[in-house]
């Protein structure tokens, strides 16, 4: 059977397996998909051994996005200029490496009707999760593009790979009017040395006030920290990333397997708890 697998650490909690065994049964392709938990220096070796037996292509997660964009044989134009490899396929016999996480943000978007297109983005953070979904956003032609991050430098270095579009801003004082704002910053998932509420939150809950809200990372239950604030800060809508994750996952499905799978009663079995 055709062997696929994700990589990353830490892993045990990751939904991919459960998301591409329901793609397969829905698309009735034949394939095995496993969890492959990589000690922090051991990518590059876990990735060959697991090609070398034969394996079809990997999943790639924190912190080795960016390990296997150099580790691939090829990365994608999209993928290399994010520096992010979230998909590795086999393309005769040579590793080929994708990024389907803008894609995965962009299709949710658009089947939660949140348009893009001539809207003022706010994007907060300017690490791997930002730096791998900017391209896909400007790509769907928004009216501006901020990125407010703690470390402005990286914001800038980011804002740097497009044209007027896209400004850099420091967090702190971040003011404005935008129209959907996502977060990307870590703060209060893997990182709780932040808060966005309280006196001394992220940003101003004002700037949330009748806004769509979006945040990159998820939880079952949707009330991720940036959600939940959001929320009380007076957001017109709100989303967390799970719709993201599993439209991520149909991309790297249709490029491994040629076939797009159906994503939202899957979402909604995850959502509920009762996907198999
Ligand atoms: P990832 O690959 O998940 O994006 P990362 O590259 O470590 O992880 O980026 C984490 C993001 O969260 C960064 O934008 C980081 O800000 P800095 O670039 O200034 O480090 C942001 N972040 C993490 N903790 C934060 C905090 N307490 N306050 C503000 N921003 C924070």
């Amino acid at each position: 059977m055709d062997r696929y697998a994700v990589i990353g650490n830490p892993i045990e909690h990751s939904l991919s397996p459960d998301i591409h065994r329901a793609f397969a049964a829905e698309t009735g392709e034949r394939l095995r998909y496993d969890k492959l938990p990589a000690p922090a220096d051991g990518f590059a070796d876990l990735a060959e051994a697991f090609f070398a037996q034969g394996g079809c292509g990997l999943n790639v997660t924190l912190p080795f996005k960016g390990e296997a964009c150099r580790w691939v044989a090829q990365a994608q134009p999209a993928a290399a200029r994010c520096g992010a490899v979230n998909t590795i396929a086999l393309e005769g016999g040579r590793t080929l490496g994708f990024n389907t996480d803008g894609i995965g943000l962009v299709r949710d978007l658009e089947a939660q009707a949140v348009p893009i297109t001539g809207r003022r983005l706010l994007l907060i953070g300017a690490g791997g999760a930002v730096s791998g979904i900017l391209d896909a956003l400007v790509e769907a032609d928004p009216a501006s593009v901020r990125i407010a991050n703690r470390t402005l430098a990286k914001a800038e270095a980011l804002a740097e790979r497009h044209g007027a579009t896209v400004a850099a801003a420091p967090l702190e004082g971040l003011d404005g009017r935008f129209d959907l704002i996502i977060n990307g910053t870590s703060v209060g998932v893997s990182d709780s040395s932040g808060d966005f509420g309280g006196a001394g939150g992220l940003i101003a809950p004002a700037l949330a006030v009748g806004v769509q809200c979006y945040d990159l990372f998820y939880r079952r239950d949707g009330q991720t920290p940036f959600c939940c604030w959001a929320k009380r800060a007076g957001a017109a809508w709100v989303s967390d990333g799970l719709g993201m994750l599993v439209e991520q996952a149909a991309a790297a499905f249709a490029i491994w397997r040629g076939r797009a799978p159906s994503t939202r009663d899957l979402l909604r079995s995850l959502r509920s708890g009762t996907a198999q």
